[in-house]
């Protein structure tokens, strides 16, 4: 008897195990991984804070030679205003790419897709 409910018991956990599986990883997939904030806060604090600031508010060293100076990126208001892709797009082609100022480089060529997307991600956590 007891093996018999071995024999029921095994099948069914890996079942369960294999059906909870994909669900899983999905999840994780459609939230950023820490990696990818991780690889956007290089890219950031490389590329961006001289002019965004280190937090992205707009106060980088470089800020106060740019006019207009660069926005603040961690407010809440800026934030709900753009989607990922909106920034993504400014960020690839610049300020002038997308009819903001000329003095936001374009990053196109300089960062690949993933950059940019992870890029975006850590903007996103800076949200105030
Ligand atoms: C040389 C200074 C400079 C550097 C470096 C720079 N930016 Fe900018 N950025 C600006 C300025 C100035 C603006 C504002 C343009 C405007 O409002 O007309 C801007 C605007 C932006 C915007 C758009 C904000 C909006 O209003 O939609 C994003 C997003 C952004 N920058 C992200 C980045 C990222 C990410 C990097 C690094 C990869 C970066 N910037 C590097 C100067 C800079």
């Amino acid at each position: 008897m007891k093996r018999l409910a071995w024999a029921l018991a095994l099948p069914l956990a890996l079942a369960c195990h294999r059906a909870a599986t994909p669900s899983a990883s999905a999840a994780v997939s459609a939230r950023p991984s820490m990696y990818e904030q991780q690889i956007g806060k290089q890219v950031f604090h490389h590329y961006c804070s001289g002019c965004h600031g280190d937090g992205g508010q707009g106060d980088g060293f470089n800020a106060y030679n740019l006019d207009p100076h660069p926005r603040d990126l961690s407010d809440p208001k800026f934030q709900k205003s753009k989607s990922n892709a909106d920034l993504a797009d400014a960020i690839r082609r610049g300020g002038s790419g997308v009819g903001l100022s000329a003095l936001m480089p374009p990053w196109g060529h300089t960062l690949d897709a993933r950059q940019i997307d992870a890029v975006v991600v850590y903007i996103r956590t800076l949200k105030k």
